[in-house]
């Protein structure tokens, strides 16, 4: 794929090759030296909209392990604050020569819209609330390495899935590898549509929780609510926010996921957020690897090793 819009676009045999190049890239991150040359003389743009820590920080140190030039710019220092439009700063990149361009935006199919009109990959970094195809994708390599397997597992995604990007990327992924994903949340928070995609929706958290050999709890996207938040954050964190005594519910074994950043207290408590079950920082981990395969992989892969690549 020359672009990665989202998980949907993915085969199970896409996503399967993606994990295995991720896994086969990670001991690069252990290494003294943490540099290799695979993706030397590519140009790498970050660019964010949005605010992000994790994604845009994993997608530049993913470039820079493989000795690629990355760039960033933010929405806050970039002349969109002069009413650039998105296809004008695109049209001004690409005059840039650019391999590949990341893009977080706040609205959905924003990538698509960059792909458009430029020549350079497009890799989606979270597009409204459409997709977050790498964090979908590292949330399967952490589950892989913790279960040896998504086939069969029972994965229960708790929050505001209405908002969530990372939901739709995880209820598709896991879906489409086999796991049974069931969700569950507020009302308020649940899209119509889910149980096309591949999802169970519960009435209960208790119910989602059931047997489930991973707990996946979801920030409240407070920037993304139109109107007032019903229910409110106490009343979310006492009814529905993973605490010891509601994770009793889960296998002996769950481990706990969380795609950051986390409102602590509100759907995770920190007992369970730092307790024994949690996973969440080895998401974080998996995502340089996941990022390293996805900047590799959209490059034509081998095809990029020592400049024979072609874009
Ligand atoms: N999980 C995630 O997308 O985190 P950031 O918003 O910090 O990138």
């Amino acid at each position: 794929h020359k672009h990665i819009f989202g998980i949907d676009q993915l085969s199970e045999q896409d996503i399967t090759y993606i994990l295995r190049t991720a896994q086969s890239f990670k001991e690069i991150s252990n290494r003294p030296i943490k540099k290799v040359p695979t993706l030397r003389g590519k140009t790498i743009i970050n660019l964010f909209f949005e605010p992000s820590t994790r994604t845009r920080m994993s997608f530049e140190i993913a470039a820079k392990r493989m000795s690629a030039d990355t760039f960033n710019i933010a929405a806050s220092t970039s002349s969109t604050t002069k009413g650039e439009t998105l296809i004008d700063t695109a049209a001004n990149l690409q005059a840039m020569k650019p391999d590949i361009i990341v893009v977080r935006h706040s609205s959905s199919g924003a990538p698509q819209l960059l792909a458009k009109h430029i020549d350079a990959s497009v890799v989606n970094a979270g597009d409204g609330t459409h997709q977050h195809p790498s964090q979908g994708l590292l949330d399967m390599l952490t589950v892989v390495e913790h279960k040896g397997r998504i086939e069969g597992l029972k994965i229960a995604i708790i929050g505001d899935i209405a908002h969530s990007r990372v939901a739709m990327s995880d209820i598709i992924g896991f879906s489409r590898m086999g796991a049974m994903v069931s969700v569950a949340g507020p009302g308020t928070f649940m899209p119509p549509g889910l149980a096309s995609l591949g999802a169970r929706v519960c009435s209960s958290v208790e119910e989602a929780l059931d047997g489930a050999d991973v707990v996946m709890a979801l920030r409240i996207q407070l920037e993304r609510q139109n109107d007032s938040l019903i229910p409110s954050l106490r009343e979310y964190a006492r009814c529905y926010g993973i605490n010891n005594e509601r994770i009793k519910n889960a296998a002996d074994d769950a481990i706990v996921m969380h795609p950051g950043p986390i409102n602590r207290g509100v759907e995770l408590n920190p007992e369970v957020a730092d307790g024994p079950r949690s996973v969440i920082l080895d998401q974080v981990t998996n995502g340089v690897a996941v990022r390293m395969a996805l900047l590799y992989l959209v490059l034509g892969g081998a095809k990029v090793i020592d400049g024979q690549g072609e874009n």
